[in-house]
């Protein structure tokens, strides 16, 4: 099985170039289909996941040519299936996007019903809201969730909680429905905004994205484009995280500072220096000691849930005792156990995680629970004493690109193994 294997203690300084957002990349292939013509997009993320949603959108029909592993072109005029097979939605809950891009485009979709995963039940009771809303009739059953509908016609659309995935996939349902659409307390997300602004490039007519009134005037038709994907605020935060907690200096670059604001405020309250550019944020951390604070995760542009395990990691060494509490999913600390395998002091009590700091993790074999945990457990393996092998790393493989390379670019020490002989070697060459 493949794990990364690294010895901590250095601090890491250095830049690293971040890659596409995949959370944008994952909707904005999606939507890619609801055209005839060509859609060029660039700059998207080389991980798992975008291979998996190209997969799915090949395996229904539609033609996908790949310039480079950064670029696609996808024509979506062949597309001579609206059933997405269930092998996807098991490898990624994302392609319930294809949900909303094909009953928008055809009036027709279905798609396996996603399950729970490790940080929630995940339903998707606001994404069937909107779609029945919009004329759709929608069935679940057989772990099936189907969508249909003769005419879809705009309409006022609330959305009881704030949601990513129901906020683009009513969107995308309602681009090419008859009239207006106006979805109010949509999310706000900088991958929402980023989906509105490709599908306009397509010929939609969509205002209001980045508020919490998206309005939308429906059009026949999507036309081809060329579209880049915005660069990911959360890979970004990963690397400004493992900064602080090494103790070192990096500079995260071809990013978006404004999208990394609330990242970027809790790492000045623990006491890191932060020097921005137009593209680019720098953090350092050196002959600094971390200090405590209180965060609590929040739809943007409250500090993102996909940040919470590597805030938690970089507050388990500050000098004091801190919260996280996280609102956004009800699941969302099942690498605390691991990380206080590693000499960490958390305890956690219903969604808040009260922090003791210590001076220092120490080294072990961790397993990773989800995506952003297995990233936050490599940023305390890191910084630990000693050598940390990280289990699982299917999961980080996901959403990093390149992850142990741009880590090494920075001067980490570590390597992904895939025996136990390959292991050995990396702890004879690190001893
Ligand atoms: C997206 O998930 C992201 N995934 C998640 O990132 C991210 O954590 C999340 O947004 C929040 O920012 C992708 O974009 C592929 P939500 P999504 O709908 O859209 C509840 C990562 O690490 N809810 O905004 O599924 C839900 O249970 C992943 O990259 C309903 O109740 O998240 C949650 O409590 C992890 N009913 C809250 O809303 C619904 O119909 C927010 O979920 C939909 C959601």
């Amino acid at each position: 099985m493949e794990q990364y294997v690294m010895k901590g203690g250095t601090p890491l300084i250095g830049s690293v170039n971040i890659s596409g957002a995949k959370n944008a990349a994952l909707a904005i292939v999606a939507a890619a289909v609801m055209s005839d013509e060509d859609v060029y997009i660039t700059n998207l993320p080389d991980v798992n996941d975008i291979h998996v949603m190209l997969e799915a959108i090949k395996e229904i029909g539609a033609k996908v040519v790949r310039p480079d592993r950064h670029s696609a072109i996808i024509n979506g005029s062949t597309i001579d299936n609206l059933v997405v097979d269930y092998e996807f939605i098991k490898k990624i809950r994302a392609s319930y996007y294809l949900l909303g891009s094909l009953l928008g485009k055809y009036k027709q979709a279905e798609v396996a019903l996603p399950g729970g995963c490790d940080i929630g039940a995940r339903p998707m009771d606001l994404h069937t809201k909107g779609f029945k809303a919009l004329g759709a009739t929608v069935d679940e059953g057989y772990g099936l969730i189907s969508a249909k509908a003769d005419r879809l016609v705009g309409t006022h659309i609330y959305l009881d909680k704030v949601s990513v995935g129901a906020t683009i996939n009513i969107m995308m349902a309602a681009v090419m429905a008859e009239g207006r659409t106006s979805i109010e307390n949509a999310a706000k997300e900088p991958h929402v905004v980023d989906v509105a602004n490709f599908l306009n490039s397509m010929g939609a007519e969509i205002k209001g994205a980045g508020t919490d009134l998206i309005r939308i005037n429906g059009v026949d038709h999507l036309h081809g484009t060329e579209y880049s994907v915005i660069p990911d605020q959360i890979e970004a935060g990963t690397f400004m995280y493992a900064a602080a907690a090494t103790h070192g200096e990096i500079t995260v670059m071809n990013v978006i500072p404004k999208h990394l604001e609330a990242t970027t405020a809790k790492l000045l309250e623990a006491g890191c220096r932060i020097a921005e550019g137009d593209d680019l944020v720098t953090v350092s951390a050196k002959d600094i000691e971390l200090q405590p604070t209180q965060v609590t995760t929040l739809p943007y542009p409250g500090f993102p849930t996909d940040m919470q395990p590597q805030m938690t990691v970089v507050l388990g060494l500050a000098n004091g005792v801190s919260t996280v509490t996280e609102s956004i999913f009800e699941n969302r600390f099942k690498y605390v156990a691991e990380l206080n395998r590693m000499g960490a002091k958390v305890k956690v009590e219903s969604n808040i995680a009260i922090i003791t700091g210590v001076d220092h993790y120490t080294g072990a074999r961790v397993d990773a629970p989800d995506l952003r945990a297995g990233a936050a457990l490599v940023i305390a393996g890191l910084a630990a004493d000693g050598l940390t092998t990280v289990d699982d790393i299917k999961y980080i493989q996901r959403g990093y690109e390149d992850f142990t390379e741009k880590l090494r670019g920075v001067g980490a020490s570590i390597e992904k193994v895939d025996d136990e002989r390959a292991l050995k070697k990396f702890v004879f060459q690190v001893s």
